[in-house]
């Protein structure tokens, strides 16, 4: 089944070459870009379907290359302890954060959860989101992760939702009754082995900050997640630089996210390492803190990503608003924002049919936003509602 996308006004396409492709058509054939082309004459007296873009622009699809997807209840009353002096760790000290969202979505049924799963994949799309990562991390059990990881397996068969890259973190807090010792104990003797036998995991994250999982109990727990064939990713230096860099650096892991206390050295090892480094401006801007300085990490040529971070404390579950934090709020261009959640977000969120996305170009998976406007810079311009008009899913049009 062929759709033809014509009257295109520019396609950016985030192609080796940076191409910005005006007055072309895109032919797809089923889930595939089939071809990018001057004239669609051949195809007038076919059966293919058409699109008149309206000369609206075009930019890939969105890839949120780190999500909590999962979990239920809310924190907004925190917010209130914030406003009192409290910071994520007193809070979290306190009996909140992560264990108040792990009491409320144990709680919650695996139908209520699967109803916000979708929900919120929804409101992603709305935003221009076409691949996602979604961690577990809101169980902190064998018996709980696992049946998150279930829950997010069971929203991989939902048809016309971003598709999903799915990670398990268990290792993201503790429940009372555990140290961070007797937990990654459990974790690497029953929790990880099960969820290795589930098969419901491609990768493993781990909260490698002071105060959750040290830099040892997070070695251990990630080489054994690698010998049991997961892809890596960190959560790092989120409030201090506190060694996961350097340990995302040693292991070679494939991201290492927040990283927002990270020196310039250790980021340099990253990158000689081959570690992606994933920006998530939006906690920072939750929480009230600095943003790392994106200009510095930019004049070394370091890769990175960004993502939404979505989670209770950072309840944001749109890459456009993300993008407009990084250029309106931080002076990043727009090409480079876009680079950022489209091309180089395709790198350390790769598709398991390893079909390329985050690009459009000839044998890539039919994965595009069509903006509302002509400008494709609009992306990450129009913070208080979706710039997108409508989207070409895996080779589905759906108009909003
Ligand atoms: O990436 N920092 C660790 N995990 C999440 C927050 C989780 C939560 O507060 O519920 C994050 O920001
Ligand atoms: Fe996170």
């Amino acid at each position: 089944m062929r759709t033809i996308f014509y009257n295109i006004g520019s396609i950016q396409t985030m192609d080796e070459n940076d191409s910005l492709l005006v007055e072309k058509s895109i032919i797809v054939n089923n889930n595939l870009i089939e071809n990018i082309v001057d004239s669609i004459d051949e195809f007038e007296s076919s059966d293919a379907k058409f699109v008149d873009v309206g000369g609206r622009a075009i930019v890939p699809g969105f890839i949120d290359a780190h999500n909590h997807l999962l979990w239920a209840g809310d924190r907004f009353n925190e917010h209130n302890l914030r406003m009192q002096g409290k910071t994520y760790a007193e809070i979290a000290n306190m009996g909140g954060g992560i264990m108040e969202t792990v009491r409320q979505t144990r709680k919650a049924s695996e139908k209520e959860l699967h109803r916000i799963g979708i929900n919120r994949l929804n409101e992603a799309l709305r935003n221009g989101t076409t691949f996602m990562e979604a961690k577990s991390g809101y169980g902190l059990s064998t018996e709980h992760e696992l049946r998150l990881l279930s829950i997010v397996d069971d929203l991989k068969k939902e048809q016309n939702l971003p598709s999903i890259h799915s990670t398990w973190m268990g290792a993201h807090a503790v429940t009372p009754g555990h140290t961070y010792d007797s937990y990654t104990e459990e974790i690497l003797s029953d929790q990880l082995p099960k969820v290795l036998d589930s098969n419901l995991a491609e990768s493993a994250d781990v909260f490698c900050e002071p105060g959750w999982f040290s830099v040892e109990q997070s070695e251990d727990i990630l080489r054994s997640s690698r010998q049991g064939g997961l892809d890596l990713r960190m959560h790092v230096d989120e409030f201090k630089d506190g060694g996961g860099g350097e340990l995302a650096a040693d292991l070679g892991v494939r991201t290492a996210d927040h990283a927002h206390h990270t020196s310039m050295d250790t980021r340099l090892k990253m990158k000689d390492a081959g570690v992606m480094t994933g920006f998530l401006p939006g906690t920072p801007y939750c929480n009230g803190d600095e943003w790392p300085n994106f200009a510095a990490v930019q004049g070394e040529g370091i890769p990175f990503t960004m993502a939404t971070d979505f989670n209770p404390n950072c309840y944001i579950n749109s890459i456009p608003f993300v993008g407009s934090l990084a250029v309106q709020r931080n002076g990043m261009n727009p090409f480079d924002a876009l680079a950022s959640v489209t091309r180089e977000a395709a790198k350390s969120t790769p598709r398991s049919d390893e079909l390329e996305h985050g690009i459009i170009k000839k044998g890539s998976i039919a994965n595009f936003n069509i903006l509302k406007s002509k400008h494709w810079e609009s992306w990450c311009m129009t913070p208080s509602s979706s710039p997108i008009h409508s989207i070409c899913l895996e080779g589905n049009y759906i108009e909003f």
